[in-house]
């Protein structure tokens, strides 16, 4: 199989992006990561990019530098797939032209509900019954575009933000992979 070539936007931990250079190296999954891009110069998950030799950029400019400056390192690696896997910006309605639906984000929360920031207070302070992860194509909108796939679980009574965050993230490390199975199963 032809794996596509993929770049993974990051801004902090990139526990999902672990994952993802995990399930990479399977065979038969659709993906490789060519390259990985921080907007923050110590976010923890750059490690992860040294560990596995794989190239990675940060760029702590303004969003138009930024772009610009990603936008020939994604052609110079003939990248077709981004994966935003926490990452604390919204892209450009010039860069989303240029890259179509090719850009995916992973938000904690089952959207269309709670977007944005200080997901799991806001689920708590509402006593949700269940919440999840989901994952969607990425429009210029905050956590708007197409959903491709969704994991929920029940919240327990006992369960804080930390217990919620380690249960989404769970769930997240299941989701992030199927949805880019889901987006090439027909390929
Ligand atoms: C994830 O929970 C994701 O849903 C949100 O940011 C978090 C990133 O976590 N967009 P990590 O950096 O992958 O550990």
């Amino acid at each position: 199989m032809v794996k596509k070539k993929t770049c993974v936007f990051i801004s902090g931990n990139g526990s999902n992006l672990k994952n993802l250079i995990l399930k990479s190296r399977d065979y038969n999954f659709p993906i490789i990561i060519k390259l990985i891009v921080s907007n923050k110069k110590h976010a923890f998950g750059i490690n992860y990019a040294k560990k596995n030799s794989i190239p990675f950029l940060v760029v702590n400019t303004n969003r138009r530098l930024f772009e610009n400056k990603i936008l020939l390192y994604l052609k110079k690696y003939k990248i077709t797939l981004i994966c935003l896997a926490g990452y604390m910006r919204i892209l450009s309605k010039k860069f989303l032209n240029l890259y179509g639906n090719k850009v995916i984000n992973i938000h904690p929360s089952l959207l269309p509900k709670f977007k944005g920031l200080n997901t799991y207070s806001r689920i708590l302070k509402n006593s949700e019954i269940k919440t999840g992860c989901t994952v969607h194509y990425v429009n210029e909108k905050l956590d708007s575009g197409n959903i491709i796939t969704k994991k929920i679980f029940f919240i327990d009574p006992k369960d804080d933000e930390k217990l919620l965050k380690i249960k989404t993230q769970k769930k997240e490390y299941l989701a992030f992979p199927e949805a880019i199975i889901k987006i090439y199963r027909n390929y």
